[in-house]
């Protein structure tokens, strides 16, 4: 009944115990896992990348695991940043370093054309075997200007479908009832209920 959150992205981890919540299972993070690989995120999806990484924690410590993989895809861009979201301003990108350059990039776009997506994919591992995977769209716009101080990553830049306010003006409790990844984490939560071996 154990299960290992396979990130090491701290902000990810606090949305992910709590969506994870009513889920019969002792949760843990890759900090608690002395030498746990450093998994090489080189897929060309999202869904290559947390299978890549469900499959090699789960494996390595011979334990039950999920992977988050996730990002942010612009139409005006071409579905970039996408997969590269995370390094989207290249090297020692930052969160605030990313936004800048997408606030950059849409500079002068109108709000029309300023729709994107967050997607978040979410793989499921037993001991290095994929047991499912679950995938969770949110649909929204970029923003004019960096707005709100909750959340992490593009929450200050995207104004999700219905709203007026970004993810990070909304707060984490709103942005968890609409979001990509808890979208994606209710459907990764009937997977592993159902999933015999968790409750040998
Ligand atoms: P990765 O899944 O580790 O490759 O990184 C995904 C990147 O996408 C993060 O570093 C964030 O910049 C961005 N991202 C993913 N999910 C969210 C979210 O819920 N809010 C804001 N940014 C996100």
């Amino acid at each position: 009944m154990e299960l290992v959150v396979a990130t090491r992205n701290k902000d990810k981890l606090r949305e992910i115990k709590v969506l994870l919540k009513g889920l019969a299972v002792e949760v843990f993070s890759l900090d608690s896992f002395k030498g746990a690989p450093e998994v090489i995120e080189d897929g060309k999806t999202l869904e290559e990348n947390a299978v890549k990484k469900a499959i090699q924690v789960s494996e390595f410590l011979k334990k039950f695991a999920v992977a988050d993989d996730s990002g942010l895809e612009v139409d005006f861009l071409n579905g970039d940043p996408g997969v590269y979201s995370a390094r989207f301003s290249g090297k020692g990108a930052t969160y605030k370093s990313n936004n800048k350059k997408l606030l950059r990039l849409l500079k002068d776009v109108p709000l029309a054309k300023r729709k994107a997506c967050f997607k978040c994919v979410i793989a499921i591992a037993d001991k290095g075997r994929i047991v499912g995977v679950a995938e969770g769209k949110c649909r929204g716009k970029i923003g004019f200007e960096s707005k709100g101080k909750s959340g992490f990553g593009y929450d200050p830049v995207f104004i999700p479908d219905s709203y007026n306010k970004t993810f990070a003006e909304m707060g984490t409790s709103r942005k968890n009832k609409i979001s990509h990844r808890s979208k994606a984490l209710l459907k990764a939560k009937k997977i592993i209920s159902k999933y015999p071996s968790l409750y040998q």
